[in-house]
């Protein structure tokens, strides 16, 4: 028994910080961030908003493309590095806000591959007839761990959410999924101290996000090139017949370059940093969501996600929609 996406549903706060707004307070320029990332502007949840919040919008709005009763949701997973509190974690608490109950509900911590990681788990949960629908989603407050004096970070964050439904299928649905971590890389993009790690003498820059961007940059290419051509070759599916390449959405560049080595056009490949920014584990539905709603991404298409994020994590799904 295979699983298919069934539908997607995102939220995006209404609050936007553009180029030129962080121009005033950073020393940056719209030309370095657009040249530099693909990013114009960014979401910004408002201080009443929290990762559940968004979850929540997003997670309502899929239920209803899916006309399923939401009744008939028994599992739900949340991919976020940015949950409300420490504990209940986001999916309880997004089970309560739809007023469901007694299934498992629970978030998966693995930065920008949240939703890929969360994806891979509930396709196995529904092979293993565990699960019959189950809710998926990925959600972030990015702006809430990020350093506003940093222009090395505070131009590419952002806040949203993304949701897919999944149920069991006689079709193709998710045709593979495999996912990734190295260890090793942890301190290239991190959070130095938070819930359990504090440190000796605490300042407010510690609870940030840290990035050494161009390493980042450099390990993200080699490997989201060697997972893209894995997944074409453990699926048997040749790279031309992908309808549609849907990355993290973390810079332009990056994707322009794995994009070019698979040899697919740039016609295939979904970008949403432009107006979304890198919302981490929102970034991959929330592209999704725009393409499908513009009428690009059709029903019977092939799909190739792929994500990579702080850990390092990485990640890919390749599906028929
Ligand atoms: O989502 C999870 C995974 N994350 C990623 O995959 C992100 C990967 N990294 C990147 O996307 C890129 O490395 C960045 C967009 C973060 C940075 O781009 P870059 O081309 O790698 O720039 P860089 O870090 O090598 O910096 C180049 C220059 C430096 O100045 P000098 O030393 O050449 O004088 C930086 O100080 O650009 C400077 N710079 C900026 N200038 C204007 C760094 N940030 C900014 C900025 N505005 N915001």
């Amino acid at each position: 028994m295979n699983s298919k996406i069934i539908s997607i549903g995102s939220y995006i706060p209404s609050n936007t910080v553009t180029n030129k707004d962080l121009e005033k307070t950073v020393d940056t320029t719209d030309e370095w961030i657009v040249s530099r990332t693909g990013i114009k502007q960014r979401p910004i949840a408002d201080s009443s908003q929290a990762t559940s919040d968004l979850a929540f919008e997003a997670a309502t709005i899929a239920i209803e493309r899916a006309k399923i009763d939401k009744n008939d949701i028994d599992l739900i997973i949340v991919g976020t590095c940015t949950p409300d509190v420490a504990t209940p974690n986001v999916g309880t608490l997004i089970q309560k806000r739809l007023g469901l109950s007694n299934f498992p509900a629970f978030s998966i911590e693995a930065a920008c591959s949240g939703f890929i990681y969360a994806l891979n788990i509930a396709d196995k949960f529904i092979k293993t007839g565990e699960s019959k629908c189950a809710l998926v989603v990925g959600a972030e407050t990015l702006s809430r761990i990020t350093n506003w004096d940093d222009r090395n970070t505070c131009v590419l964050f952002a806040d949203g959410a993304g949701a897919a439904i999944l149920k069991p299928t006689d079709d193709k649905g998710i045709i593979f999924s495999e996912l990734g971590a190295n260890g090793e890389y942890a301190d290239l993009l991190h959070v130095p101290y938070g819930t359990s790690r504090k440190p000796e003498k605490s300042s407010k820059d510690d609870y940030f996000l840290r990035m050494s961007g161009n390493e980042v940059f450099k390990v993200a290419v080699k490997t989201l090139e060697e997972i893209a051509i894995d997944a074409l070759k453990k699926s048997n599916i040749e790279s031309k017949d992908v309808d549609w390449f849907i990355p993290h959405q973390a810079n332009v560049r990056i994707i322009q370059a794995v994009a070019k080595r698979l040899e697919l056009p740039e016609e295939k490949v979904i970008l949403s940093m432009d107006i979304h920014g890198n919302t981490s584990a929102a970034s991959i539905p929330l592209a999704f969501d725009r393409a499908v709603q513009d009428g690009r991404i059709k029903k019977g298409d092939t799909i190739l996600m792929q994500s990579f994020g702080a850990g390092f994590t990485w990640g890919s799904v390749l599906l028929e929609l």
